[in-house]
């Protein structure tokens, strides 16, 4: 059987609890609920989903302030981790914050989240600084580390 083509497009209302599902899955400890991801396609904030035909394999949500744009929130599935769709994600997130007149793009992470800091350095993001006691944990919080990347067109 042919690997299933991975399309990219806009997240829906009709894909929150899947894409809950998916959050509660990757974020045990402390997950979006339902009403934050909701909330944010109603206040219009630019969210995508990864779809392999009609199975949800990733999903990532941007915010726009002034000029910038924040990386809220991505995961992709388990089994479908390892393939590169993260960076797919963000490298079309910032491709439309940069369409969008944004000159930076933010986000934050858990130091103990070693993949996503792979990730995003892998992409080119700086490391901006410390967030003390920003995450919850099991256990208690966790910092978060800031990180960036210019989006300024190169001319
Ligand atoms: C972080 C996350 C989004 C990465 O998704 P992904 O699709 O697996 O990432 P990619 O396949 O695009 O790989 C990106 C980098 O992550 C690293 N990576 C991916 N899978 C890995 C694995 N199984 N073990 C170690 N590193 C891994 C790779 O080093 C890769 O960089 P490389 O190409 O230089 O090797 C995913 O693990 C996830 O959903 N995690 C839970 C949610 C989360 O942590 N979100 C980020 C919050 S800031």
């Amino acid at each position: 059987m042919s690997a299933p083509n991975i399309i990219l497009r806009n997240m829906s209302p009709a894909e929150l609890l899947a894409v809950r599902e998916l959050e509660l899955l990757v974020q045990p400890d402390d997950p979006w609920s339902l009403t934050i991801f909701s909330d944010c396609l109603r206040v219009g904030y630019p969210a995508w989903v990864l779809m392999a035909e009609d199975v949800l394999v990733g999903f990532s949500i941007l915010m726009f302030a002034a000029g910038e744009a924040h990386l809220l929130n991505i995961a992709i599935q388990p089994t479908w981790q390892g393939q590169g769709l993260a960076k797919r994600l963000v490298r079309a997130m910032m491709d439309f914050s940069q369409q969008k007149g944004c000159t930076r793009i933010y986000l934050e992470v858990r130091p103990s989240n070693t993949r996503a800091i792979k990730l995003y350095e892998h992409l080119g993001f700086q490391y901006d600084g410390v967030r003390p006691d920003y995450y919850i944990t099991s256990t208690g919080r966790e910092d978060a580390l800031l990180y960036s990347h210019d989006l300024t067109p190169v001319s």
